[in-house]
This record gives structure tokens, C-alpha cells and sequence, in this order.
């Protein structure tokens, strides 16, 4: 009887030490989203004009309509999905970053913080928002993607406000979810030459996300947690034409085996739209990485 008092008065202890433990991690988790971020709102002031406008609309149409679109559509209304659908972490959506949402309240030096460094007008550390993919983001491309979302038409459209289960708040507490936040920016971002070079398709490959699925090195190693495992584009560029390239990353046909890739998997149908300079660049980086 003895062996059994004591045996359940160690499980007790367990499970209670268990749950302080787990509060613990939810409480500091809780702390890590919602406790305000020390980084300063830059001072900046964009004038808008025509041909930054159109650059800003196309950085829109092949970054940020993923989660800020519907159908990921221009105009930038507010996503259509639970990004988090599927798992048992809550609910985040794209918000709406047109003049009839969000937008409005937001002065050129907030959304320049909220963009790069990954904390909301409220000083909030924000998630799922790839605020470290745009951490490079030039101040030239920065400037014409604020002209561009200023130029929409106000689309005025409600998103579902974001709220996470205790679990989400448990994996922040202990590091295995990340937030979106940053290091400050402190100097200015210079602009890289829009041309087929290596130098081009870097700056492309980070701001269009191919390294969260396919690893830091595009060659399917050191890979983003929780996003569909990308294979090495190394090898497969070492192999392939750029025409087998652009069908891929365009029109979503494999370049191994030419199979149609799930959207959902690979983001083709917004790639589409990149133009054929990107594709080039991004075909000169992998081809100059490969020979390495
Ligand atoms: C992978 C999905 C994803 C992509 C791609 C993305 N965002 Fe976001 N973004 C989010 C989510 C989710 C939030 C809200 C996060 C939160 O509240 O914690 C957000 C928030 C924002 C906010 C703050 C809005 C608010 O609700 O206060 C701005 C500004 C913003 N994004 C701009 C952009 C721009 C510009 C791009 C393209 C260059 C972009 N985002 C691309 C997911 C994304
Ligand atoms: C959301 C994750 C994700 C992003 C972002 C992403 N990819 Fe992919 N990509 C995948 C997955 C997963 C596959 C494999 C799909 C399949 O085989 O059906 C793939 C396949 C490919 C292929 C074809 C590979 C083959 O087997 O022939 C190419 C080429 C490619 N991606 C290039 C890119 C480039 C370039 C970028 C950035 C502009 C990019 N990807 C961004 C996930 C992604």
C-alpha cells in the first residue's frame, strides 16, 4: 500500500510541476507577442509617383497577394484564409492593407517598421507576416510599395482579428514558433540593379520566400520550420535549361519530371507573374551557386 502512496504522490508532484512548468512557457510565450517591441518608428515620408507606383504594384502582386489578396488578387483587401488552417495554433489572416483597412491609420515610418521589422502599429511583435524576407527589402522597392498600397481603391473589408489557443502561446514560450520581429533598420537599404545577374536573383530569391521552402542555400537543407519541403534547386538547375526553369517557377510544371505541383505546395500561379528579367536573375544565382 505504502509503494502505492508514494508512487502516486511522485505522479502528483509530476503532473503539478508539469503544469506550473507549462504555464510558465504559455505566460512568457503571451509576453513574447504581445509585450511591446523597443524599435523606434523611422522617420520617413514618401512621395508617390507614377513609375514607383507601378514598380509597387508589381512587388505586390508577387509577394504580398499570397496573404494580403483575395484569390491572392490585387487589390491588397485582406486575405482569404486562416494562415494558420490546419494546425491547433488559432486563427491570423492577412490584413487588409487598402486605404478602406488597416492601412489608413498607418503613417510611411509605421508601415516601414511593420514591413521590415515585423511589429504592428500597436508595438506588437506580429506573426506569420515574413517580415524576415523583407528585412532587405531596399528603401527604393520599400518607398514603392507604400506608394503602391496608398494608390488602391479603399476596399473596405473586415478580417478576422487574430487569436491564438494556449498551445500557440506554449510553442512562442519556448522558441519552437518564432515571431516575425527583426533587427531595427538603421541605415539606408541601397537598391540592387534590376538586371540577369546573381547579385539580382539573391535579393529576389529572399524577398519572394524560395529560401523558407527550399532552404537557406536553395539546395533543400536548413529549411523554415512548418512550410512545405522545397527540393534542392541546385542540383535541378545544374541540370535543366532555363526555359524547364521558367516553366517551373511560371507555369508550375516540375523540372524533374514535368508534373503539375500543387499550388498549395509550390506558389506558381502568383510566380506567374514575375517577369522575365526575375526569372533570369533567379536562374543566374542557382546556376552560379551550382558551380560552387
Ligand atoms: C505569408 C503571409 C504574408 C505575406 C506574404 C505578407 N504578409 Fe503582411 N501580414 C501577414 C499577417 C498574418 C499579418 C498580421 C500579423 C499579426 O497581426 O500578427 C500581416 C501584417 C502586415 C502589416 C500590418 C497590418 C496590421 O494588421 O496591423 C503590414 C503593413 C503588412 N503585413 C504588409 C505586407 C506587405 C507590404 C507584404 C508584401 C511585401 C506582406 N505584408 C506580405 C502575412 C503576410
Ligand atoms: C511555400 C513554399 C515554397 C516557396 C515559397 C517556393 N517553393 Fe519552389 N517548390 C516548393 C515545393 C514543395 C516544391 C515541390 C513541388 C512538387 O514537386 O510537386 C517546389 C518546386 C520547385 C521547382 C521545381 C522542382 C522540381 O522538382 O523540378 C522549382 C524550379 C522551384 N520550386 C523554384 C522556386 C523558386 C525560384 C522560388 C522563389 C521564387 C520558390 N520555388 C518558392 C515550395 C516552395
Amino acid at each position: 500500500m505504502r509503494i502505492v502512496k508514494i508512487l502516486m504522490f511522485s505522479i502528483g508532484t509530476l503532473l503539478a510541476a508539469a503544469l506550473v512548468i507549462a504555464v510558465a512557457l504559455g505566460i512568457n510565450g503571451w509576453n513574447t507577442l504581445h509585450g511591446r517591441q523597443a524599435h523606434a518608428i523611422p522617420a520617413l515620408r514618401i512621395a508617390p509617383h507614377d513609375s514607383s507606383i507601378a514598380r509597387g504594384r508589381h512587388l505586390a502582386e508577387v509577394q504580398c497577394v499570397a496573404c494580403h489578396g483575395s484569390n491572392a488578387r490585387l487589390p491588397l483587401s485582406g486575405g482569404d484564409h486562416n494562415l494558420l488552417e490546419g494546425s491547433p495554433l488559432g486563427v491570423v489572416h492577412g490584413s487588409n492593407l487598402t486605404p478602406g483597412g488597416v492601412l489608413a491609420q498607418y503613417s510611411d515610418g509605421e508601415l516601414s517598421r511593420a514591413i521590415r521589422e515585423g511589429v504592428n502599429r500597436e508595438g506588437r511583435a506580429m506573426l506569420v507576416m515574413p517580415s524576415g524576407d523583407l528585412h532587405g527589402l531596399s528603401d527604393h522597392d520599400l518607398a514603392a510599395l507604400i506608394a503602391y498600397m496608398r494608390s488602391q481603391p479603399a476596399v473596405s473589408r473586415e478580417v478576422p482579428r487574430l487569436n491564438l489557443t494556449p498551445m500557440a502561446y506554449l510553442l512562442l514560450g519556448l522558441r519552437v514558433a518564432e515571431t516575425s520581429v527583426q533587427h531595427p533598420i538603421e541605415q539606408p537599404v541601397p537598391h540592387p540593379t534590376e538586371d540577369m545577374t546573381a547579385a539580382y536573383g539573391d535579393y529576389l530569391a529572399t524577398l519572394l520566400g524560395c529560401r523558407a521552402c527550399h532552404g537557406k542555400a536553395l539546395d533543400g537543407r536548413d529549411r523554415e520550420p512548418f512550410t512545405p519541403e522545397g527540393p534542392d534547386l541546385l542540383k535541378l538547375a545544374s541540370a535543366h535549361d532555363l526555359g524547364t526553369f521558367a516553366r517551373a517557377v511560371r507555369g508550375g510544371r516540375a523540372m524533374s519530371d514535368g508534373h503539375e505541383m500543387a499550388p498549395q505546395m509550390m506558389p506558381w500561379p502568383v510566380f506567374a507573374r514575375l517577369s522575365d528579367t526575375e526569372i533570369g536573375a533567379l536562374y543566374t544565382l542557382l546556376q552560379s551557386r551550382a558551380r560552387r
